[in-house]
């Protein structure tokens, strides 16, 4: 089983004291933060963009994983990189052609992930699953952290691990120490979780909950 990590989402967090929280993570033993771009236009939400990500990579040494859930992210890949992006995904629905997002998000020195909504057939992503570093599928449907997590969205975590033993899958969307078994069971070893994170007031104990991997 290839080592699995929890990616907090900061889209749950309180934005007055956000360093304080990400550094309560990194206490905590985490070293990825999840960063959810919203514009409003591809998904019915907006949430923040370049510059929170700028203030916060440069006030931590956390892996930014940048999700960009925006119609046209080809456009503002170079300004998320600038910012400290060290992974930038993007979804397959978005306007742009995933070839070329992929070979621009790359030329960067970037890693590259590539998400699937919900409602959209596993076949759209495959075609990459040799070319990105990561698949992201998403367990709710995009736009707001609390949701309920989708279990016929493991099929698709089944899928890309029996093709490829290597990438990393990372799944969204509902996390919980619950869910999360479920999935890494699928074959997921990137977890992000929004809500069952930062609606706990003690950080060692959600993230040591949700990497209990012994409930099926
Ligand atoms: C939803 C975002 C998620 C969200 C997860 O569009 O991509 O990252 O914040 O939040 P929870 O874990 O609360 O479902
Ligand atoms: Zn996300």
């Amino acid at each position: 089983m290839k080592d699995i990590s929890i990616c907090p989402s900061i889209l749950s967090a309180n934005f007055a004291c956000l360093i304080d929280d990400v550094n309560r993570l990194e206490k905590a033993g985490v070293s990825i933060l999840h960063v959810d771009v919203m514009d409003g236009h591809f998904v019915p939400n907006i949430s923040f963009g370049v510059p929170i990500l700028s203030s916060l990579s440069n006030a931590c040494d956390m892996f930014m994983d940048v999700h960009l859930m925006i119609t046209n992210p080809i456009r503002y890949v170079q300004s998320f990189v600038d910012a400290g992006a060290d992974s930038i995904t993007f979804h397959v629905e978005c306007d742009d052609d995933a070839d070329d997002c992929i070979r621009r998000i790359h030329d960067l020195n970037c890693k590259c992930g590539i998400a699937i909504k919900p409602s959209t057939d596993i076949d759209s992503v495959l075609p990459y699953i040799n070319v990105v570093d990561m698949i992201l599928v998403m367990t709710v449907e995009p736009g707001f952290g609390g949701q309920s997590f989708m279990p016929d969205m493991l099929e698709k975590v089944r899928k890309i691990r029996s093709l490829n033993s290597e990438i990393n899958i990372q799944v969204d969307g509902g996390i919980n120490s619950k869910s999360a078994n479920r999935a890494v069971d699928a074959g997921a070893n990137w977890l992000v979780a929004g809500s069952a994170i930062f609606g706990q007031k003690d950080f060692d104990t959600a993230v040591k909950g949700l990497k209990e991997f012994n409930v099926i």
